[in-house]
């Protein structure tokens, strides 16, 4: 199970907020409830590789873990390279990349990560202008096999996925669970394409 953040923890996260808001997008690493919602749209049991963006400090690549996902077919990218080394020591088995989400296609493939079942992402999507945005989520369904979901959190009311770039790789978003235990409060959203969602395919497992 996933542990409680240390006081030291947050107020670390909290500073690199301070510094770099924009990069970061929160004020305390995300809750064991919200790393747990992250991943309950992932089936640990089908063959394939989960993609994490923004591992942050590691509580959603915990939550992976801790949901039975194989850290031999788990690949995180982390921009900041401090969080990248703490990852690198945290969690040995997983593959860790220091590099952007928006080179999510490519980083995959030199790390021969496919196919991809699903993507979770604790990027500060939301935030981020629109181009880099659309950049990571047509690199995501560049790469996610036929089926695959790709999950994201939220603060806020709103799709993180702008609806623009729903229309424009025809994909189709709902959010399925709310956070309240996490600071701020969050809900978790799962993308699939259009077709595939209509025809029931790669529905979320329990
Ligand atoms: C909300 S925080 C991390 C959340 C993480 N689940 C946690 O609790 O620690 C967002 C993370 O995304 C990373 N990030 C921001 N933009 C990125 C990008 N373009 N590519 C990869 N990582 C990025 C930040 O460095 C930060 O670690």
């Amino acid at each position: 199970m996933a542990k409680p953040h240390s006081l030291g923890e947050t107020l670390s996260f909290f500073g690199r907020w301070v510094r770099n808001p924009f990069l970061i997008g929160a004020v305390a690493p995300s809750s064991a409830g919200l790393a747990r919602g992250m991943s309950k749209p992932v089936d640990p049991a089908a063959p394939g590789w989960v993609i994490e963006l923004g591992g942050g400090t590691g509580k959603m690549t915990q939550g992976a873990l801790d949901r039975g996902i194989d850290p031999a077919r788990l690949l995180t990218i982390e921009k900041d390279p401090d969080l990248y080394r703490l990852l690198v020591d945290r969690f040995p088995d997983v593959t860790i990349v220091n590099g952007d989400a928006t080179e999510v296609a490519n980083i995959a493939a030199a790390h021969g990560a496919s196919p991809v079942k699903s993507v979770i992402s604790g990027l500060p999507l939301i935030g981020m202008p629109i181009d880099i945005r659309r950049a990571i989520v047509s690199g995501v369904f560049q790469i996610l096999e036929p089926g695959g979901a790709f999950v994201q959190f939220t603060y806020t009311m709103v799709s993180p996925v702008h609806p623009t770039i729903l229309d424009e790789l025809n994909l189709t978003g709902e959010w399925v669970e709310r956070i309240w235990w996490n600071l701020p409060p969050a809900r978790v959203w799962v993308y699939r394409r259009r077709d595939e969602a209509a025809s029931g395919a790669g529905g979320a497992a329990g």
